[in-house]
């Protein structure tokens, strides 16, 4: 379909380590309609990051892609080449904010400068319409453009973070992915910039996969939900049927441990164990090991993923009678 701008069909990415190959991502599948934001959610170390890393191309050593298919626009993604993920994919039709990245800024330059770089590198563009288009972006994103000349010093958290959001639009991509953008922010200013990609969404028609271990972030943003679990999606729906009807465990611990911010403080609940070592993941469903409603079955076999309806998919034994 014309208004899919991506979609990803068995992804198999693992790390072939000294100690063993660690299946990070194991037979994923996902689509991003235009003008969607896709919340991938789940603990850390569950393959988020490496999905976001195989889509451009990206998957650092000892790791790659070992099968699957990701079609950006048209495009194999997985059969292109380093030059031609460089000319036609990355910036230009995705672009990704790592986790991490207003951390990474180079101290030395100004951000103005920086942006500029992004223009140069990747779109030639360089002088006076490189600054011009400076300017614009930071705009775009509500910095004034004298921010164009600090260091990133000279910046707050929230402003850093702004520049790396006006970096990774400077070649307008349609796909934008934000590997927990506000992560190391606090409350209010990681409201405000949920809101700047929202409205940047609306605005330009991106396409958004918001990577985040906190359920809670994603929950005014997304409007679909991938829960994903030891390298595997184990839920996946409309943000209404994820967290007003949640049908995996899995996804029912993680919404009660988010903390409550209105209301009476509950007891912050957690998800007792650890998620699973991933070079030997445990057999049938990987979360039986944890999952307060294990039974015999999910000791032995897998749970395919059960489509309960619209869009609604679980992978859990117990689903089984509702698909
Ligand atoms: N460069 C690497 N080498 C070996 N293993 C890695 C590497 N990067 C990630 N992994 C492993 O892959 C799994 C998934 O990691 P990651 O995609 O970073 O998860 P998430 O982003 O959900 O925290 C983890 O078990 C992690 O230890
Ligand atoms: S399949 Fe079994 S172990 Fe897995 S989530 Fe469902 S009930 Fe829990
Ligand atoms: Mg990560």
């Amino acid at each position: 379909m014309a208004s899919e701008v991506l979609v990803i069909e068995g992804l198999k990415t693992y790390y072939f380590t000294l100690k063993g190959i660690v299946r990070a991502v194991d037979g994923v599948s996902l689509k991003l309609r235009r003008g969607e934001v896709l919340g991938l959610a789940g603990e850390s170390g569950s393959g988020k990051s490496t999905i976001a890393w195989s889509i451009l191309g990206l998957v650092p050593p000892p790791g790659r892609i070992v099968s699957g298919s990701i079609v950006v626009d048209g495009m194999e993604v997985t059969r292109m080449s380093e030059s031609e993920l460089r000319r036609k994919l990355r910036w230009k039709k995705v672009s990704m904010i790592f986790q991490g990245a207003m951390n990474a800024l180079t101290p030395v330059y100004t951000v103005g400068r920086q942006i500029e770089e992004v223009l140069r590198v990747h779109a030639g563009i360089s002088g006076y319409e490189a600054r011009k288009r400076v300017y614009e972006l930071l705009e775009s994103v509500g910095l004034h453009k004298t921010i164009a000349d600090r260091y990133p010093h000279e910046l707050s958290g929230g402003q850093k973070q702004r520049v790396v959001i006006a970096m990774a639009l400077a070649l307008e991509p349609d796909i934008v992915i934000a590997d927990e953008p506000t992560t190391a922010l606090d409350v209010v200013v990681q409201a405000q910039i949920l809101n700047l990609l929202k409205r940047l969404q609306r605005e330009k028609g991106l396409s958004i996969i918001l990577i985040t271990h906190d359920l809670g972030v994603i929950a005014e943003l997304a409007d679909t939900v991938a829960i994903m679990y030891a390298g595997k999606i184990v839920e996946y729906g409309s943000s209404e049927d994820i967290y007003k009807n949640p049908k995996h465990p899995y996804t029912q611990a993680l919404l009660k441990a988010i903390p409550r911010l209105r209301g009476p403080v509950d007891k912050l609940a957690y998800i007792p164990g650890q998620p699973p070592d991933l070079r030997n993941p445990p057999q049938g469903c990987r979360f039986h090991p944890r999952c307060p409603l294990a039974f015999e079955r999910c000791r032995m076999n897998e749970p395919p993923l059960f489509n309960l309806g619209d869009g609604h998919l679980s992978a859990c034994w117990l689903n089984e009678g509702e698909a």
